[in-house]
């Protein structure tokens, strides 16, 4: 059985997670792994906050508190957010803790020593008010190209050019909107050419397995060849660079985060007691590392990190990327600066967590973008969590506790219809099992979905209501296969849906663990089962369109946590 390390992007702790984050690669994620777990596989997830970066540093400024304050409590505040949106990480760490400083530092050194990293003199932007130089993204000026203002110091919108921020005419800071002026300073490069042959060979082994969108972007950029990358900043927030003649610098983000992930599973292994225990993840061949990435990080995870590990050597490469798609929200592009976004930890203050996760399941932006409308998550709602599946486990055990003495009654000889069904959940078992397997979110949604459907034909078709007088012991028949649907529903929606399927799985006195494997295995004759209750109290249309008029409410301005 395969072993896996599995992890999603580390998300910046400079603000809350909206349903862009969650939809894109949270959400996925945890659905592989609650499969893979499902399925008896040795799994471990791992996450954590990306605690570096200069917008960490201007928010925590602009709060009048230390960066280290600041991204612990976004920490604290996201760890909740995904705690209650269901997402089961085994670990989640941040990368300001020392044992994440030491690993990227062993990284680093090692990379120096084997000659990959090339010290060199270069001329940036300096803001002598704010007394910084100034990352690309917080410099403007007029595009050298096109002349169209509001051009960026890494790309000019307007006419689609990569720019220097040294080639912006007029430029200003971002921050205080200052005049900057050229200054020389000297940063540490990773040597990317180096890493070109392999990584070629190495993407083209992925070509059938990754979707088309990752691997031909890589080999895009690998055709016009990889230039070198700075990664180090003059900053103080961050891991410090570990050479001499290096004060004032810092390791760049996009070079420590990743290694957050092995930092992150180290972390877990020691609260395990067991501090090696990371290694097996890590170094030992036979495991699959998955990283879960939005689009926005395809570069630095198919092409900047596998170089990182190729250059450290002895690490497992990744063996797969789901990158997804962005969520749209009625239609337009999130923007986080613009206030435009739906925040997860208020949404879920209103709607329960699994009517949000099947939602965003079944329209999961895996190959191409999605859109979240209200309307839409109000219906997926009402009309099919509720409306199909809620009406499907409570009209099954309203008959049995009524008639049956709420326990399952026998199974009489198999009728057709019977067997048919039977046959219908071992079916929708293999092709749910290969839907998750091959991280189809949506497919694995629409599939549980389907099944549910067919069970609500059966209930109809056998029609209790009457054979119950007619022919008890055929009713109870039927019953049963209904208790066996419900009982098999309860394991194959469980990675979609878990707090319903475990309110579902408990209906059972049996209750033996989740297993994929024993999820269509026959009931005991005569053993109780209860109702669950309402699952899925309806929506109404008064607190879709609250929502509506909170969403629109928010301001530009990204709401502290
Ligand atoms: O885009 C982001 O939110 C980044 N913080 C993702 C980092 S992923 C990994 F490298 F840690
Ligand atoms: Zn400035």
């Amino acid at each position: 059985m395969e072993r896996y390390l599995v992890t999603a992007a580390l998300p910046y702790a400079n603000g809350p997670l909206h349903l862009g984050h969650i939809a894109g690669a949270y959400l996925p994620a945890d659905i592989f792994v609650r499969f893979l777990r499902l399925t008896k596989h040795d799994a471990v997830f791992i996450c954590g906050t990306d605690e570096h970066g200069v917008p960490i540093t201007l928010a925590a400024e602009k709060r009048a508190i230390a960066p280290k304050v600041f991204v612990d409590e976004v920490h604290a505040h996201m760890e909740a957010t995904f705690a209650a949106l269901g997402i089961s990480f085994d670990n989640f760490s941040g990368t300001a803790r020392p044992a994440h400083y030491e690993t990227t530092i062993e990284f680093f050194l090692d990379l120096d020593k084997k000659g990959f990293l090339e010290k060199k003199s270069i001329v940036q932007l300096y803001c002598g008010s704010c007394n910084r130089f100034l990352p690309d993204r917080y410099v403007e000026g007029v595009c050298p190209r096109c002349s169209a203002a509001g051009a960026r110091g890494d790309q000019c919108e307007a006419c689609g050019s990569d720019l220097d921020q040294t080639e912006l005419v007029n430029p200003y800071c971002k921050i205080c909107g200052a005049i900057p002026v050229m200054r020389e300073t000297s940063h540490w490069f990773l040597k990317l050419s180096d890493f070109e042959g392999r990584l070629r060979e190495w993407l083209e082994s992925k070509r059938v397995a990754w979707k088309e969108n990752v691997v031909n972007f890589c080999n895009g950029l690998l055709a016009k060849g990889l230039p070198d990358r700075a990664i180090t900043r003059d900053l103080d927030w961050g891991v410090p660079v570990p050479l001499p003649g290096a004060e004032g610098k810092v390791i760049y983000v996009w070079f420590d985060a990743p290694i957050g992930y092995i930092s992150s599973t180290k972390e877990w292994a020691l609260k395990k007691g067991d501090a090696e225990a990371w290694k097996k993840y890590w170094q030992d061949p036979d495991t699959r590392v998955v990283h879960f990435i939005g689009k926005d990080n395809i570069v630095f995870h198919s092409l900047m990190w596998p170089a990182v590990l190729m250059g450290k050597g002895g690490y497992n490469l990744p063996w797969h990327i789901p990158a997804n798609e962005f969520l749209n929200i009625e239609g337009k592009k999130i923007s986080t600066s613009r206030g435009f976004a739906i925040w997860a930890h208020e949404f879920i203050e209103s709607f329960p967590a699994d009517a949000l996760r099947y939602y965003l399941a079944i329209i999961a932006p895996e190959a191409k973008d999605a859109d979240f409308t209200f309307k839409e998550f109000q219906a997926s709602y009402n009309n099919e969590l509720a409306d199909i599946l809620g009406n499907f486990i409570n009209r099954t055990i309203t008959f049995i506790e009524k008639y049956y003495n709420a326990v399952v009654p026998p199974l009489a000889g198999n009728d057709a219809e019977t067997a048919a069904m039977l046959a219908r959940i071992d079916e929708t078992g293999r092709t749910m099992e290969q839907a998750y397997a091959h991280f189809q979110v949506r497919r694995a949604a629409g599939l549980f979905m389907d099944l549910c459907r067919d069970a609500n034909k059966y209930f109809n078709d056998k029609a209790p209501w009457k054979s119950r007088k007619e022919d008890s012991a055929a009713c109870g028949s039927a019953l049963h296969c209904c208790l066996r649907i419900i009982r098999a529903l309860a394991v194959y929606g469980s990675p979609l849906i878990p707090f319903t399927c475990a309110k579902v799985q408990a209906m059972f006195s049996d209750a033996a663990p989740l297993d994929w494997k024993t999820a269509d295995a026959p009931l005991i004759v005569g053993a109780p089962v209860k109702s669950p209750g309402i699952l899925f109290p309806k929506i109404e249309d008064a607190a879709i369109a609250a929502e509506a008029e909170r969403f629109q409410k928010h301001d530009t301005n990204v709401p502290h946590t």
